[in-house]
């Protein structure tokens, strides 16, 4: 049997070819608020290049690096993720653009970046975005972010503050009955397990200042940020931008149908959490 980093890599490699496009109207707004705060601690313009140096921990295909690297096409970005397949994709998203200094690119798990020699006390900034949830120990993960920080740098985390189920399921319902429709839902395209049928450890504020202080973080800020999405199809695994985008208004129709144009199930509590390590 396969363990669940493993099925979990699996999972996100064979999605990464859509997964930007199924979810930066989702989690893009939310990336950018949490960049800004960051710039807002410690700036990742201001200081010479050479003393900034960032993390993005589970940097999937790219959303927030991108972000980042279209406003300081110079900062130096190191991209890590448990499935090399998202980082295939964001480097031929990123490997064209001019003006901007190469972005590094490492599979590691987020639990154990001492295993991708990842040494204490290398970064100026980490980020992670909609990442530690799916971390068999969330906890160890954001161990890990305060030992590769620099003593005085700053971290930035995004999470759900409920579980995904909230929203994925009727989301799944509406996919799953629309391809089976059109003939054309294929269980061979997910034989493995979802992350998302693991159990998902979400943190209310309270725990996630607990876990953040837990960790040796200091001046932990909190801030909720609704995020709304579109419908579209977000399940559909394997299936390429190209497919969705042509399937797109037939699931549009039949999901409005369901759920309606106001249906909270298209809204997305989410935490931003900033902190800094202390410095000395
Ligand atoms: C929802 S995506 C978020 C990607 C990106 N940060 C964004 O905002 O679009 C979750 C990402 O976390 C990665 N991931 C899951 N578990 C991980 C772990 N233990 N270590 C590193 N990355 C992990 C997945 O491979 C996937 O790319």
């Amino acid at each position: 049997m396969s363990s669940q980093p493993e099925n979990s890599a699996k999972y996100w490699s064979s999605h990464a070819g859509s997964y930007s496009f199924q979810t930066k109207g989702l989690l893009g707004p939310p990336g950018a608020s949490l960049l800004e705060e960051l710039d807002s601690l410690l700036p990742f313009g201001s200081t010479p290049d050479s003393e900034v140096y960032v993390l993005d921990d589970g940097a999937g295909s790219g959303n927030t690096t991108i972000t980042l690297k279209t406003k300081y096409p110079r900062v130096r970005l190191l991209a890590t993720d448990l499935a090399p397949g998202m980082l295939e994709i964001m480097r031929s998203r990123t490997d064209k653009e001019q003006g901007w200094t190469p972005i590094e690119t490492r599979a590691a798990n987020a639990e154990n970046l001492h295993e991708a020699s990842l040494a204490d006390a290398t970064f100026s900034h980490v980020v992670s975005a909609f990442m530690i949830y799916f971390c068999d120990n969330p906890p160890k993960a954001v161990s890990e972010m305060f030992r590769v920080l620099r003593p005085g740098g700053v971290v930035g985390i995004a999470t759900l503050t409920e579980p995904s189920p909230n929203w994925r399921l009727p989301w799944q319902k509406t996919v799953r009955h629309f391809f089976s429709q059109e003939g054309r839902y294929d269980l061979k395209r997910v034989e493995y397990e979802s992350p998302y049928s693991f159990p998902m450890v979400t943190y209310d504020p309270t725990q996630m200042r607990e876990m953040m202080v837990k960790a040796g973080f200091q001046d932990v800020t909190l801030r909720n940020f609704d995020a709304h999405f579109e419908p579209m199809t977000a399940d559909a695994a394997g299936f390429e931008k190209e497919e969705i985008e042509a399937m797109e208004p037939t699931f549009r129709e039949q999901y409005l149908a369901v759920y309606g144009e106001n249906n909270e199930r298209q809204h997305e509590k989410i935490l931003l959490t900033t902190a800094r390590k202390p410095k000395r």
